[in-house]
């Protein structure tokens, strides 16, 4: 268990080199696996949860190389996985698990899959339940909710589908299922989650059609095997944002975060900073890898107190704990709602992004979904011993808030970080801290 001790620094500038994109990352191996002939995805991010996807995709027989950040993947086509002779060890990685449950559900052979502490205790029904109407064997612990899960893949049916949560991994699962399957899938209801999988899906040759409302997908013939992508991962929005927010609540800040991906599914961190008076500006818009990419500069700012929800929800829910952070250092009140996800994720973020919060001397209620709370311009943080219960992203979060709190913050379980974000420590010192 490390503890990190952090004292606020005068300034902060920096320009940041992020870690690729851990969601675009885990598609790259995923959908790669499967395609025909071989792909180099560069700028891979080599955090624990992308890890566990390429060891449990290789204990599928695929073959892939890594070489840093460069990673080779040899598709082993539609029908070309094996048989693992190993439960699929996907760590603490949701994306893997899911994903991957959606994936064999649709190839000839069983698995099981399953994970740490935190991923067993996760709630798996919103892919088992799913999966099971279009024909999947599926099972597992508490009645299919919980991994350990089971699959025993089999020819899969199409169908139709109303998404009931904005969740990508949910949506993603069906995808990938559907890949296999005998007639086409469409899905319906809250499709409004990151659309990664479609993109990297259509630029791969598979037929994904997208509108408002619906999201087709035709199955794979014998004749159309995915080709494969080769692929630059744009940075990941999801930790520049703990750099943006770092910047917008310190006092004699500058932080550049270049090749961020702009994925407006993505975005929502963003428009909620800018609705609270943040200073940012966004330059050098181009296309990298089938994503909008940018430079993202973040400035010194005075930040007032908004209202996050509705359809803002799916496209921050990772950002959550740090834009806490943001509102506990904003004028007036915040009121999260909406956001119920966040009892789902490697912790229930409401429960322990309140109690560490309030460690840190802020004003917060929790909600059955979200959190209200006040904040203040003049930062009212105090330096405390806080928790990051072994997630990554409250790691991060209570980091930032340190940049900012009278005296010193030590935050314990500091490894987690390198679930999505390695070098985090490593950036955050070479900021001059
Ligand atoms: C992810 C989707 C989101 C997100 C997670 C990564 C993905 O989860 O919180 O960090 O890569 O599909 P949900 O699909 O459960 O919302």
């Amino acid at each position: 268990m490390t503890t990190i001790t952090l004292m606020p620094p005068r300034r902060l500038r920096g320009i940041v080199t992020l870690p690729g994109d851990k969601s675009i990352s885990h598609r790259s191996i995923i959908l790669n696996a499967v395609a025909h002939g071989v792909a180099e995805i560069t700028n891979f991010l080599i955090g624990a949860d992308c890890l566990s996807t390429i060891s449990c995709v290789r204990a599928l027989g695929v073959n892939i190389e890594r070489q840093g950040t460069t990673v080779r993947v040899v598709g082993a086509g539609r029908k070309g996985l094996c048989e693992p002779s190993e439960v699929l060890d996907c760590g603490n990685s949701g994306t893997t698990l899911r994903l991957l449950a959606g994936l064999l559900s649709g190839q000839p052979f069983f698995t099981v899959l399953s994970g740490d502490a935190s991923l067993r205790s996760r709630p798996q029904r919103r892919i088992t339940e799913p999966l099971r109407a279009l024909g999947a064997w599926i099972d597992g612990c508490a009645n299919g909710d919980r991994a350990p899960l089971a699959v025993r893949g089999v020819d899969l049916q199409g169908g139709s589908y109303e998404l009931p949560i904005a969740s990508a991994q949910v949506k993603s699962a069906l995808l990938l299922a559907a890949l296999n399957g005998a007639s086409p899938l469409n899905l319906t209801g809250r499709i409004d989650s990151r659309d990664h999988t479609e993109r990297m899906m259509r630029a791969m040759g598979i037929d994904v059609q997208t509108s408002e409302t619906t999201i087709m997908l035709n199955p794979l013939s014998e004749l159309r095997t995915p080709q494969a992508l080769s692929l630059r991962v744009p940075g990941d929005p999801s930790s520049a944002a703990f750099w943006w927010v770092a910047a917008a609540i310190h006092p004699d800040a500058e932080m550049v975060t270049p090749g961020v991906c702009l994925n407006p599914t993505r975005t929502g961190a963003l428009d909620v900073l800018r609705a609270m008076g943040a200073r940012i500006e966004v330059a050098n818009e181009r296309v990298e890898g089938n994503e909008p990419v940018g430079d993202v500069i973040v400035r010194s700012s005075q930040l007032r107190g908004s209202e996050i929800g509705g359809a803002l929800i799916p496209r921050l829910i990772d950002e959550l704990p740090v834009l806490a952070v943001a509102a506990a250092c904003a004028e007036g009140e915040t009121v999260i709602r909406d956001a119920q996800e966040l009892r789902a994720k490697e912790t229930d973020r409401i429960a322990t992004v309140v109690e560490s919060l309030r460690a840190l001397g802020v004003r917060i209620e929790p909600t059955a979904d979200g959190m209200t709370l006040t904040g203040n311009a003049d930062s009212g943080l105090r330096g405390a011993v806080v928790h990051s219960y072994g997630d990554h992203r409250l790691a991060m979060a209570w980091a930032v808030a340190s940049l900012v709190a009278r005296g010193e913050t030590a935050i314990q379980e500091a490894d987690a970080v390198a679930v999505s974000y390695p070098d985090f420590w490593e950036t955050l010192h070479s900021l001059g801290l």
